[in-house]
């Protein structure tokens, strides 16, 4: 059991910090432009812009890098739980593409949001929770498909899609608390 989790955590970290990373810096020019769709409602919204994608990315890149230096030295205590081989097995794609396709699955959530009518930060139970996590699965998986298969088994992939909600709702409600966000959600 908490192998599962502290292996599900630390894979998902640079993908998780990138969420509150872009909420915590993110403001000024919106990436839509402030630009309509053919429905005339704006095509992503004021909610994403160009600093949070790139600082949030960014974010996530450092998350990363910290954990493949540090991976080495902290293996041997953890070896007991995970593999000692899982932590080493780093990728330095995987390094750009679970931020970058955290945030772009964080976009394109935000497309259909605009679509179906959700106004900018209006509650979507399970597409808010799980945009990032299929993000940044679904480009890590098209450019380092040996590495998400080799790290994420079914049963990380399960534990994953359990804890992410309950860890997405205790940030967003830190953020909306300490004022970064307008709704707790
Ligand atoms: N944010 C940003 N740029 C991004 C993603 C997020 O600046 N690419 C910031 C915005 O200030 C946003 C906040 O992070 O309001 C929270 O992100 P999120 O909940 O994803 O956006 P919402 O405002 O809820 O917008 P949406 O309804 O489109 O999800
Ligand atoms: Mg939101």
């Amino acid at each position: 059991m908490i192998d599962l989790l502290i292996l599900s955590i630390w894979l998902m970290l640079p993908a998780y910090i990138a969420n509150p990373a872009a909420a915590l810096l993110g403001r000024g020019r919106p990436i839509d432009m402030g630009k309509n769709f053919t429905d005339n409602k704006r095509i992503l919204g004021d909610g994403k812009t160009v600093r949070g994608f790139i600082l949030g990315s960014l974010c996530g890149v450092l998350i990363g890098l910290i954990q493949i230096w540090l991976a080495p030295s902290i293996a041997p205590y953890l070896a007991a739980y995970v593999g000692q081989g899982m932590l080493l097995h780093a990728s330095y794609i995987a390094l750009f593409t679970m931020p970058m396709g955290a945030l772009l699955g964080d976009l394109v959530k935000s497309f259909f949001k605009r679509r179906l009518g959700f106004e900018r930060g209006a509650m979507m139970p399970i597409a808010d929770q799980l945009d990032f996590v299929l993000g940044a699965w679904a480009l890590t998986y098209l450019l380092d498909g040996a590495w998400f298969v080799a790290n994420f088994s079914l049963a990380i992939i399960l534990t994953v899609i359990l804890i992410t909600p309950i860890l997405h709702l205790a940030t967003n409600f830190i953020g909306f608390k300490i004022g970064r966000k307008d709704v707790p959600w």
